[in-house]
């Protein structure tokens, strides 16, 4: 009684939530779009691996939100037996087509009667269906409604079964299976504080799994970059189905087959590309917050972390570390150069690493090299009188890199040639692109960006005044005259855009307002973005290529690092993500809130990311960014966030302090929570290695393991890390008690080695800890672990490995260890490991060519089997739920992992 009303107040009183906006929904009317007539196809003709006809509009056109297009052309590809390619596109190839350099191709080479999938068609109207030839199930079936093919907007239905189990379509901070009643989803990528729900956020992934139980899962991929509005629905007079609606661009599907989950994850990787591996080390815990003011609190936060006894892998730096707010250069005052390197290094003798941040608006202002160089270079998104066009964010009015610009990468490159110098400069180890939806302050088409620029003062207390200006630029450094905003809306003009049959985009649309109103949560699409009248240095528009700005920011940085450090895996951090994107970078879920829901919803960002956008190195600000933290869900969030790929620790300028050692409960939250993560290190990283190599997914949803569970298919607040240990955490607010969903199989305690026989039904645990966090082995697995923790990654890997047998209810078990140096892209020697126990033996095999560097260990402790002892499996130590714990049996080593051995018991 006492305790739970304490709770509440602690939660009233410093939980501080920044409300998330308020989203007003703009109603397209729909109801002219029955007048459309569709298309009529001719000229079909088959192969044994492909279609293609004419498609041409069935009748006068309805030109309901721009002008319909009368020739389209359809072609089928039987890719691969479990991929369906169907593209929809005009027939003088002008539309809009996303360019190969973002998403590469995959080939096509299958045939029509060995696919898994069926395409059929009807001529007039022009509709079409996939099936899944196996069980006839429909997957796909375009006769709900006419496709409508205009200018600037384009849409297509499909019927679904009644309730479907959708997921995907991020990113977004709904639950996790779709909601499939009036539910819409948004992509237009934007700034979006405390992730606002049903609406859109700051990535797209125009990708859905829709689950069937036993009678399979498949996906679907529309590669489309336009803005666009997915509606979900069951209406008396439509039924169940899915709609697109976009403001542009071609209908262009992916259809995967699965028939498994995680098939159909590896088929998804297999059209965006399969992630990247990344450096073993950023797996560690890494430490963030706006507001470390100088370089001596970066220090003193290392130091704490240190004296408190909780291992930091990487220590960040926000904007704080820049000279009025400038990419590329350091506050002299606070982030002096000299300081900056001696923290680098001091970092770097203990074996720890460092991150900073970079933004891509950049000052305009002619006395900064990073401006002028890139001016002179012509690497600036340009107005339609040719100069830098303009914006504002952190530093004041900004230009903004075309990333499809000849020079733009040289010259990027050559900023952190200079900036980033391990010798003259700060020798970072990663870095972090932020903002690059991108988000600029200016808030619409009538905005002046010279009136903004003062906006972003920081709000820490001022350094001391040396005459300096903070932040902002003097009047003296402006160009002279400012330009008129409006001019460039009235007077649009396109220099750099191409004739036809390129694909690079119609022309003379309207690029603010299209008459389809794409709900994003900022407003209209140039609202707090780079403009969309803008044409790239490829001819292309930001109407149609808005969407990956980021992600080409990103993709740019990571092959920055590259040409940094050639031999080494870049580690790139970014907001705004695009399908494809997981190819070389990671992300984390954004702006959130110091809540119990943003805990929550981390999870099921995680789920999605990890297991159907392919971007397995992701997780949330833990603890939370706006607001304070506070002390429980702190400790909760660090147990949490350990059992997340990425795990990082940051808070926003205003917030308090919530570094894990602000409080004693979090410290040790946090050190059991770094402790087990540390010592299960090798095991993620082996799952994100085959995650690069097959898709197969790092962190899997239960339904994924038990796909035939209907119980499983809603769950979004337990997860399998990697595919044998179930994480159950706490996910009611200040509560201690927790609802476990146990498939039917065997489980063993993670921490107890107690076997948990599940049942199918839910278990409930009371008296969960602030320092504890249910975790489940599933049965039927093999999970190598370091026998000890340590401070840094580079110590954990002299640990020696004891290896958990968990027999499943067979009594047989598996599993695998992936080895390599951790860093270099071309590794000279790995060891790919494979376990197994039939109940008698325990082997290992496979390839050991990975002997370990200097001082590292490849030697196995011992093998701990679960369930055999005494009290064990299929004796009286079975139970449900709390019951007894079950024996285990070790046998001791050493065995070194270069070659194979095995053991009977
Ligand atoms: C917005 C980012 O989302 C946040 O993480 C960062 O702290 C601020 N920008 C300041 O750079």
């Amino acid at each position: 009684m006492w305790l739970s009303s304490l709770l509440v107040l602690v939660a009233s009183s410093t939980v501080l939530a920044i409300p998330a906006p308020t989203i007003t929904r703009r109603q397209n009317s729909s109801s002219d779009l029955g007048s459309c007539p569709g298309y009529a196809a001719s000229n079909v003709v088959k192969t044994d691996s492909s279609l293609t006809a004419d498609l041409t509009l069935a009748g006068s056109a309805c030109n309901v939100y721009s002008d319909d297009l009368q020739d389209l052309k359809l072609l089928v590809e039987y890719q691969s037996d479990q991929r369906l390619h169907v593209k929809v596109y005009d027939a003088g190839l002008n539309v809009f087509q996303v360019q190969e350099s973002i998403i590469p191709r995959p080939k096509s080479g299958g045939s029509s009667s060995s696919a898994a999938l069926q395409f059929d068609l009807v001529e007039k109207p022009f509709s079409f269906t996939v099936k899944r030839k196996e069980n006839g199930e429909v997957l796909f079936d375009t006769s709900a409604a006419q496709l409508v093919f205009e200018t600037q907007y384009v849409r297509l239905r499909t019927k679904l079964p009644d309730n479907p189990n959708l997921y995907g379509l991020g990113e977004h901070s709904d639950s996790f299976r779709l909601t499939t009643q009036n539910y819409q989803r948004v992509l237009w990528n934007t700034e979006s504080p405390n992730l606002p729900k049903n609406t859109n956020l700051y990535g797209t992934h125009p990708v859905y799994f829709d689950h069937r139980g036993d009678k399979g899962t498949h996906g679907v991929f529309l590669l489309n970059s336009n803005g666009m509005n997915v509606n979900i629905n069951n209406t008396a007079e439509d039924g169940q189905y899915l709609e697109y609606n976009t403001v542009g661009g071609i209908i262009d599907l992916y259809f995967l087959a699965g028939k498994q989950p995680a098939d159909v994850s590896s088929q998804y990787a297999e059209v965006v590309g399969h992630s990247a591996m990344f450096p073993y080390w950023t797996f560690g815990f890494h430490q963030c917050k706006y507001g470390y003011w100088d370089v001596n609190m970066v220090a003193e936060v290392v130091g704490n972390y240190s004296t408190a006894g909780i291992p930091l892998e990487v220590m960040w730096t926000d904007i704080d570390y820049m000279d009025l707010r400038q990419d590329f250069t350091e506050d002299p005052e606070r982030f002096d150069l000299h300081k900056m390197r001696e923290l680098v290094d001091t970092l770097h003798s203990r074996d720890q690493r460092y991150v900073l941040i970079l933004d891509p608006g950049i000052h305009y202002i002619t006395n900064y090299t990073t401006y002028t160089s890139g001016h002179e270079q012509g690497v600036f998104l340009k107005a339609a009188d040719g100069s830098d066009w303009l914006g504002s964010q952190w530093a004041g009015v900004v230009a903004w890199p075309d990333w499809f610009a000849q020079n733009t990468q040289q010259w990027w490159s050559d900023q952190f040639s200079t900036f980033y110098n391990a010798d003259t400069g700060i020798d970072i180890d990663g870095i972090w692109v932020d903002m690059n939806e991108a988000s600029n302050f200016c808030d619409s088409t009538t905005c002046n960006p010279y009136n903004k620029g003062g906006a972003p003062i920081p709000t820490h207390p001022p350094r001391p005044n040396t005459g300096r200006p903070i932040p902002g630029f003097p009047a003296d450094f402006q160009p002279s005259g400012t330009r008129d905003v409006e001019a460039r809306r009235a007077e649009p003009l396109y220099p750099r855009q191409s004739g036809t049959g390129s694909s690079k985009g119609l022309p003379n649309r309207e690029w603010f307002f299209p008459k389809y109103h794409i709900n994003s949560h900022n407003g209209d699409l140039p609202d707090f973005t780079i403009f969309t009248n803008l044409s790239n240095a490829d001819g292309t528009m930001q109407y149609d290529t808005h969407n990956f700005y980021g992600h080409m920011m990103a993709h740019t940085t990571q092959a920055t690092m590259l040409t940094r450090r050639p031999e080494l895996r870049p580690f790139v951090l970014t907001r705004s993500t695009f399908a494809g994107s997981g190819r070389k970078v990671t992300h984390w879920f954004g702006d959130n809130a110091s809540d119990w829901e943003h805990y929550r919803v981390s999870i099921r960002q995680m789920l999605a990311f990890v297991s159907m956008h392919q971007m397995p190195m992701v997780g949330s600000d833990v603890c939370g960014f706006n607001g304070d933290a506070d002390e429980f869900m702190c400790a909760r969030w660090a147990l949490l966030g350990a059992f997340q790929p990425f795990y990082r620790n940051h808070a926003e300028l205003s917030s308090r302090q919530q570094e894990f050692y602000q409080w004693p409960r979090v410290a040790e939250a946090g050190k059991k929570a770094i402790d087990t993560r540390y010592k299960l290190m090798d095991y993620a990283y082996t799952a994100l290695y085959y995650q690069t190599t097959d898709g197969t997914p790092m962190i899997n949803p239960v339904f994924f393991l038990y796909p035939n569970d209907e119980n499983t298919f809603g769950i979004q607040e337990q997860w399998f890390y990697g595919d044998a240990l179930l994480v159950s955490p706490v996910t009611t607010d200040y509560s201690d008690t927790v609802t476990i969903y146990f498939p039917e199989d065997t489980f063993y305690d993670y921490w107890t080695y107690e076997k948990v026989v599940g049942q199918g039904q839910n278990v409930t645990r009371s008296g969960v800890q602030y320092n504890e966090i249910p975790v489940h082995i599933r049965g039927g697995t093999i999970i190598p672990q370091r026998a000890n923790s340590a401070n840094t990654t580079k110590l954990l890997r002299q640990q020696d490995f004891v290896i958990l047998v968990a027999p499943g209810s067979d009594g047989n078990a598996k599993g695998r260890l992936y080895l390599d140096d951790g860093e270099s892209i071309e590794q000279p020697a790995i060891s790919e490991i494979a376990f197994a126990w039939d109940g008698k033996t325990f082997s290992c095999t496979g390839s050991f060519a990975y002997g370990g560097a200097q001082g590292e260990s490849i030697t196995v402790d011992k093998v701990i089997f679960l369930g055999l002892g005494s009290s064990g499996a299929g004796g009286n130590g079975t139970q449900t739920g709390n019951g007894t714990q079950a024996g285990t049996v070790e046998k001791q080593g050493p065995w070194k992992l270069d070659g194979e051995f095995s053991f009977t018991l």
